[in-house]
């Protein structure tokens, strides 16, 4: 039987198509079957002949169905072989994330602030560059990233995060993933087996697994990825957090950057150092990145204007080492940059005109006085029943339970019965290690009354 759908806006002779190819692969209308008169159908459906006409010619002509002269349309034998099997419906089918409903209370991680973005003077700055720049928007841009970007980038990292480059080192990159995917394809041939921290970010392992690496989870300590169980390893590369270990939050002691250089030195091996939000730290100074430690090193840093900015813009950035930028050069001669070319713009005069680094201060100002908002929320509602792992730094920190009875599932269960999002840890363990129940809380985007709304929530979720 066929049935229009009235709320399907489009075109009733694409939506009787549809209906009448779908119900032919599916199996419903049968080979050698008659089709409806165009008369009846379209007295059936309250259609014009027109309608019904055009769309039995347009699927006689691509063979779902042949006409007999004098008889009418039927349906065409199509070999059931080479039919594919129906997928679900991506509208219809179970989401997982289908409890990921908004809550009143959001303990996500990674969000920022909902009004940090700073719209009037990216507005503005806009505007002028799509006056300035209207023959370039013509055009592509330069595939590493605009030099001039490129450039601020560069200032800024030697200013603030103590790294060593050129301009001509920089990649402009769409984010972690864009970022990472760059870096396989170079370390793919000679430096195939990647060490990643174990509990940690999961992009890497999907990145690095989708081009065949091999990876070798190592377990992080209290002083981030554990060098005794590297150095047993075969790996070749390893992806580390070395100054805001995700997620524990752990700061690794100079030493062991040393000797975590020391190794990559002597297995000719690759450190790809991900610094991401290290422009928060709260009390004492900023941890300077590893790389300024061996800049002629092979130590590949990334960054991101994911944590300061916005995690919607897609603008991140990676430093080369020398060697590796002919490879860079050979492979990625052909693309085009993954940034468009407008926000490199916007963002470059956003530098150069000092917005960025009074943005920074603003950001560390406020984020300083939610985290430090969260802790004060957590000591008075949680007392001796919880330990706060990685705080000083970022958007985030882990709770830990002490003799809790409640797992992870049911945590964060309970936190979504009082209408509270806490996310899971286990998502970023590789092995099954035994720990107390934890999990992530960001404090980005709540206020401080909120942030303390929403632990006395968890308090009373979490009563033993
Ligand atoms: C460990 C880590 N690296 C990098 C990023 C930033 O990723 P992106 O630049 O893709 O936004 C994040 C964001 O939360 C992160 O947790």
């Amino acid at each position: 039987m066929l049935i229009l759908n009235n709320n399907d806006r489009r075109p009733l002779h694409v939506r009787l198509y549809d209906q009448i190819k779908n119900q032919i692969l599916s199996g419903k209308l049968p080979p050698h079957s008659k089709l409806p008169s165009i008369r009846q159908l379209s007295s059936e459906l309250s259609i014009s002949r027109n309608t019904v006409e055009y769309t039995y010619e347009q699927l006689n002509t691509e063979g779902f169905i042949y006409s007999k002269p004098q008889s009418g349309y039927y349906i065409s034998s199509l070999n059931q072989e080479f039919i594919p099997c129906p997928s679900q419906d991506p509208l219809t089918s179970k989401q997982p994330f289908e409890d990921e409903k908004p809550c009143s209370f959001d303990f996500h991680p990674a969000a920022l602030a909902p009004d940090s973005f700073p719209s009037k003077v990216w507005r503005k700055l806009l505007n002028e560059c799509l006056q300035k720049n209207t023959e370039q928007l013509t055009l592509y841009s330069n595939p590493q990233g605009e030099i001039e970007l490129r450039c601020m980038i560069q200032q800024y990292l030697e200013r603030f995060r103590g790294v060593s480059c050129n301009p001509e080192q920089i990649v402009v990159c769409c984010g972690l993933q864009d970022n990472l995917s760059v870096i396989a394809q170079i370390l793919r041939g000679t430096h195939s087996v990647l060490a990643i921290e174990d509990p940690g970010h999961w992009i890497p392992r999907s990145v690095f697994l989708s081009y065949s690496f091999f990876i070798n989870p190592i377990p992080v300590t209290s002083d981030g990825i554990s060098l005794n169980s590297l150095t047993k390893t075969n790996s070749m590369a390893v992806y580390v957090t070395p100054s805001h270990q995700f997620p524990l939050g752990n700061v690794m002691p100079v030493e062991n950057r040393l000797k975590l250089i020391h190794w990559a030195q002597t297995v000719e091996g690759v450190i790809i150092e991900d610094d991401y939000d290290s422009e928060l730290r709260y009390h004492g100074k900023p941890i300077p990145a590893l790389q300024g430690l061996h800049p002629g090193g092979n130590i590949i840093y990334i960054g991101t204007f994911s944590k300061v900015l916005s995690p919607a813009l897609r603008i991140s950035y990676m430093v080369l080492p020398y060697r590796f930028l002919s490879i860079y050069h050979n492979l990625f001669r052909n693309y085009a940059s993954t940034v468009s070319l407008l926000e490199q713009k916007v963002l470059y005069e956003f530098m150069k005109q000092g917005y960025w680094e009074k943005h920074l201060r603003k950001m560390r100002t406020m984020y300083k006085k939610k985290h430090d908002a969260l802790i004060r929320s957590i000591e008075s509602h949680f007392g001796d029943r919880a330990k706060i792992l990685g705080q000083g730094a970022g958007l985030h920190v882990v709770l830990e339970l002490t003799n809790s009875r409640f797992n992870e599932n049911d945590l964060i269960t309970r936190a979504r019965e009082k209408d509270v999002r806490v996310l899971p840890i286990s998502d970023t363990y590789q092995s099954n290690n035994q720990y107390p129940p934890r999990v992530l809380l960001g404090f980005g985007s709540m206020s401080p009354d909120e942030l303390d709304k929403g632990i006395e929530l968890l308090s009373q979720a979490w009563e033993i």
